[in-house]
């Protein structure tokens, strides 16, 4: 059956065009807003494609952090936000696989906690380089492929069909 719409209910026929950084921190915001407790992305993309920019508009999005208070977790790996209205606890997730080489390291970081907690809905993750591990993934995650043509980055955004 291929694939279907993303749950995230962006226009399917919108091309997700970003020609700039602060383009790119608002494309983040729309999907950030969008996104529910228990959803997991996997963002996808070149050396310096905007993937940490992203995260930034969707962690302000989702409701929380402030997008200038978001920063590449190239180490520790993990970058925890937690914020929204009171009783309203929005906490992303945000990882860098990058400087990782094994699963059995990433397993190390806590990963297995993280995806429950998760799977709970007590979060949403998001993951740059996570297509160095395709194994870890839960096969309903969204993907965000983002392509890069001198300043201008497109986005593709799927959740892979489930059987
Ligand atoms: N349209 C654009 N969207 C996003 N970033 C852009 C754009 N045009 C230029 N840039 C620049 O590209 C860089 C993207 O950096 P960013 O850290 O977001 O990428 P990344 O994919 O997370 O990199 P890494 O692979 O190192 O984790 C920034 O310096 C940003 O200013
Ligand atoms: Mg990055």
């Amino acid at each position: 059956m291929g694939t279907q719409p993303a749950m995230l209910p962006l226009d399917p026929n919108e091309i997700l065009v970003a020609a700039s950084e602060e383009e790119m921190l608002d494309l983040g915001r729309r999907i950030g807003v969008r996104m529910r407790a228990g959803d997991i992305l996997l963002l996808e993309g070149d050396l310096g494609a905007g993937k940490t920019t992203l995260a930034k508009g969707i962690v302000e999005g989702f409701g929380a952090s402030l997008a200038e208070d978001v920063s590449s977790p190239t180490f520790p790996i993990v970058h925890e936000y937690r914020g929204g209205p009171a009783g309203a606890h929005r906490t992303v997730f945000h990882l860098d696989l990058y400087r990782l080489e094994t699963q059995h390291e990433v397993r190390g970081i806590g990963l297995d906690d993280l995806l429950d907690a998760v799977e709970d809905g007590a979060a949403v993750m998001l993951v740059e380089w996570a297509e160095r591990f395709p194994r870890l993934w839960p096969a309903d995650a969204i993907r965000v492929r983002i392509t890069m043509c001198d300043e201008t980055r497109k986005l593709s955004l799927w959740r892979p069909a489930v059987e």
